[in-house]
C-alpha cells in the first residue's frame, strides 16, 4: 500500500467525525459495550492503544460492533503492525514514525496515521508521501497555535492532533484549515468504564460529535 493510498484512507477515517476516541482498555469485557456506546454517540472511528495486555483482543471484539471503524494506536514496531492487522485493525496510529514502522505498514497494507511533532518530522513524512499526519503530543508540542503556523509553509499536510485535548479546547484545533479531526481520551473516562456507565460515554460522544469543523 503506497503512502499516498494510506493518506487517502487516513483522511477518509479522520473525516468520519470531529473526534477519534483514544482508548486504553484494561478489561476485555468493556470492549464491546464501549465501542457500541461511542458509535451510538456518533464517533465511529476508534483508536485502541496497544498499551494493555487485552488491547489486541479488544480490537477483535470491537470490530464486531456494527458501524465501528477500529484501529490500533501506539504502534511502535513492525511486530505491532503485524499483530494489529491480524487482530482486524483497519488503520494504525503511531506516536512518531520510523522507517521500519512505515515499511511494515506499507507491506501489511495497514493505513497509517504517522506521528510528527516538528517541522522537520512533518517534512520527512511529507517527502515519503504522507500528507495526513498525527500531531503528537499536541498540547505539549505547541498546540493549535503551532499547527496554525505550520499551515503557512506546509499547507499540504493535514493533521489529527492528539495529546492533552479536551472538549473545551478541541474547537481551537477544529477551526483550523489544516485539521481533519482531533484525537482524545476524554470521551472514555476510566471511571465511567469501570462503572459500566455506557450511557455517560454516549453522552460524551454526542457532545464531541457535535463539534463544528472548519
Ligand atoms: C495518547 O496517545 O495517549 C493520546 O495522545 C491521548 O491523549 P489524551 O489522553 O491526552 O487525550
Amino acid at each position: 500500500m503506497t503512502p499516498a493510498a494510506q493518506s487517502l484512507k487516513a483522511a477518509e477515517i479522520c473525516r468520519l467525525a470531529p473526534v477519534v476516541p483514544v482508548l486504553v482498555i484494561d478489561d476485555l469485557a468493556h470492549a464491546r459495550p464501549l465501542a457500541a456506546a461511542l458509535v451510538a454517540g456518533g464517533l465511529p472511528a476508534l483508536e485502541v492503544t496497544l498499551r494493555t495486555p487485552v488491547a489486541l483482543d479488544a480490537i477483535r471484539a470491537m470490530s464486531e460492533v456494527p458501524g465501528g471503524v477500529v484501529g490500533a494506536g501506539t504502534l511502535l514496531t513492525p511486530a505491532d503492525v503485524k499483530a494489529a492487522k491480524a487482530a482486524g485493525a483497519t488503520f494504525g496510529v503511531s506516536p512518531g514514525a520510523t522507517d521500519r514502522l512505515i515499511a511494515a505498514c506499507e507491506d501489511e497494507g495497514l493505513p497509517l496515521l504517522p506521528g510528527a511533532a516538528t517541522a522537520s518530522e512533518i517534512m520527512a513524512l511529507l517527502e515519503k508521501g504522507y500528507t495526513v499526519q498525527k500531531f503528537f503530543p499536541a498540547e505539549q508540542a505547541g498546540g493549535a497555535a503551532y499547527l496554525k503556523s505550520i499551515g503557512s509553509p506546509i499547507p499540504q499536510v493535514r493533521f489529527c492532533p492528539t495529546g492533552g485535548i479536551s472538549l473545551k479546547i478541541a474547537p481551537d484545533y477544529l477551526g483550523l484549515k489544516n485539521i481533519l479531526c482531533v484525537g482524545g481520551s476524554w470521551v472514555a473516562p476510566k471511571d465511567a468504564m469501570s462503572k459500566g456507565d455506557w450511557a455517560a460515554i454516549t453522552t460524551l460522544a454526542r457532545e464531541a460529535a457535535a463539534l463544528p469543523r472548519a
